[in-house]
């Protein structure tokens, strides 16, 4: 019904595979597959990757983004990247915030909003990930931590800047152990999330906020996810690395 007022985007986050002789291939795969995408298509790859990345998809409408980013312009801040240097070599998007940043690196949502607001000053677009771990869910508070997330990583954030914002809700429990959260529990979710933006911000900012699914999304269920009117494309994890089931969940968000 509102699926008109925001962009389907789906994006690959392809984590830590890939060397750069290896992405190129895989994005040189992709490339013809997803020509005639009715959707957004991104590619979110390791930072030694992003350049060749950004090569092999020139003159396509595959659209780069990295797995993370600082929030300083420079620095003291050993192996980290900033956005300056992303967006110097022609990277759009970026992942923050997600679920294996916060359990592996201890990412919090404070840090989440800084790489954030950082991302959206050097006219970055954020992907902020969000979602309940499995206890969270058995426990029945899936909504509070997602409305805690939602309100701490958007801290601060403008209405204008919001524009350019994409919110991923990843439940941990389905991300790449192969439990999807089936369409209608994505769907209840994703709703409830733009209900927390209509509170921050206001209705017309909110329903054109782009809430993607992530979490074992694949060629097979990718259509059903999609039909639903909050779930406005993926993020996409093993499935983005095999071209043919990346193609397969583009031509499901073209669909619907
Ligand atoms: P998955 O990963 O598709 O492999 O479950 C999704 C993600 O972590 O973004």
């Amino acid at each position: 019904m509102k699926k008109d007022v925001r962009k389907a985007i789906i994006a690959g986050n392809w984590k830590m595979n890939k060397t750069p002789s290896e992405a190129k291939a895989l994005l040189e795969e992709i490339a013809p597959l997803v020509k005639d995408a009715g959707c957004e298509v991104v590619a979110c790859v390791p930072y030694v990757d992003l350049a060749t990345a950004i090569e092999a998809t020139k003159g396509t409408n595959i659209k780069i983004g990295a797995e993370n980013c600082h929030w300083a312009e420079s620095g003291a801040f050993t192996g980290e990247i900033s956005t300056g240097m992303l967006k110097e070599i022609g990277v759009e998007y970026v992942v923050l915030g997600h679920s294996e940043r916060r359990q592996y690196f201890g990412e919090t949502d404070e840090t989440v909003n800084k790489r954030t607001k950082a991302a959206l000053a050097a006219g970055l677009k954020p992907i902020v990930c969000v979602g309940e771990l499995l206890w969270e869910r058995e426990c029945n508070i899936t909504e509070e931590v997602v409305a805690r997330q939602i309100k701490l990583d958007l801290w601060d954030v403008t209405e204008e800047e919001l524009k350019n914002v994409t919110i991923a809700y990843e439940p941990v429990w389905a991300i790449g152990t192969g439990k999807t959260a089936t369409a209608e529990q994505a769907e209840e979710v994703c709703a409830f999330i733009r209900e927390c933006l209509k509170k921050l911000y206001n209705e017309a900012a909110a329903e054109a906020v782009t809430i993607q699914y992530g979490g074992s999304m694949n060629d097979k269920n990718a259509d059903e996810l999609l039909q639903k009117v909050n779930v406005d494309g993926g993020l996409i994890g093993g499935a983005s690395l095999v071209a043919e089931k990346f193609a397969a969940i583009v031509a499901a968000a073209t669909r619907n």
